[in-house]
């Protein structure tokens, strides 16, 4: 019995973590144990980038979304065991006008999501930084969102326009989508500023936010470019900490609602 549970890493901004905390998530939940399919769903393809070689990939999501082939043709292991990606490259960018005037438009990704999500504990999807037609299809999909906010000077900056959006989508087309929770990323906690913002983000989502908060932190930064995971890059790093941390509240929470749920 697999969770099923799809969670999408959503932010408009571009610059907050977003494919960082998918790439470590998925992995970090992969590590544990949990089947973790990675969905790559920003044309700028970084996450793919990050687990394979682009002259490894044939086809990618694009094709599955407009109808092409279907995503086990597309979905590929990665070196981590149990972690599995759908890989996303500029071709992408093409999807939004693609899908105008579709009928299905909204609901393109989650149609497409029914054949295999069973397969899976956790579908991580990566966002891309606008909130556009493919976000609107990711939020359509999922069953929890989880928000990065980086720790900076306007990190509230264009919340109320993500959780508006989030609003809307909860109304129609997917009443069930929840905010999993923020997450506080890029942090410095040494200065009075970083202190202060840490604040603020809680004053406005009180328990949403992750105990974890993600430090600013090279190894963090650098872990990409190797092609690893925080995990295997430098194990006993603050990030790899902090991230383990966050998959372990990820997965309290999603218990925790599942268990609610069941009475
Ligand atoms: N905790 C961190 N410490 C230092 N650099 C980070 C951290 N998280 C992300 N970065 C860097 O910041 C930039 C933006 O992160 P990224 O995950 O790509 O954001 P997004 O996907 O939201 O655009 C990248 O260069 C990334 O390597
Ligand atoms: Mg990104």
């Amino acid at each position: 019995m697999y969770l099923k549970m799809i969670i999408s890493i959503t932010n408009q901004k571009g610059g907050v973590g977003k494919t960082i905390t998918a790439i470590n998530m998925a992995a970090g939940l992969a590590m544990q144990g949990y089947t973790t399919l990675l969905l790559d769903m920003d044309p700028q393809g970084h996450s793919t980038i990050a687990f394979t070689d682009s002259d490894e990939i044939d086809l990618t999501n694009y094709e599955v979304l407009i109808g092409e082939v279907t995503f086990p043709e597309v979905i590929i292991p990665t070196k981590i065991e149990k972690l599995y990606l759908a890989p996303a490259r500029i071709s992408l960018a093409k999807l939004e006008s693609k899908l105008l005037g579709e009928l299905d438009g909204h609901f393109r990704l989650k149609d497409k999501l029914q054949q295999i999500k069973d397969n899976y504990d956790f579908v991580i999807i990566d966002s891309p930084p606008s909130l556009g037609l493919i976000t609107v299809n990711i939020l359509v999909a999922a069953s929890y969102v989880l928000i990065p906010i980086q720790s900076s000077y306007f990190s509230l900056e264009g919340t109320d326009d993500l959780l508006e959006t989030i609003e809307k989508i909860k109304r129609r087309p997917n009443p069930g989508l929840q905010i999993l929770g923020v997450l506080i990323t890029i942090h410095d906690h040494r200065t009075v500023l970083g202190r202060d913002i840490v604040h603020q983000i809680k004053r406005v989502f009180g328990k949403k936010v992750f105990r974890a908060v993600i430090s600013q932190s090279v190894r963090l930064e650098e872990s990409p470019a190797y092609k690893e995971s925080i995990f295997t890059f430098a194990p006993s790093s603050k990030g790899a900490k902090e991230y383990k941390q966050l998959c372990q509240e990820v997965i309290n929470r999603v218990q925790q609602e599942r268990a609610t749920k069941s009475y």
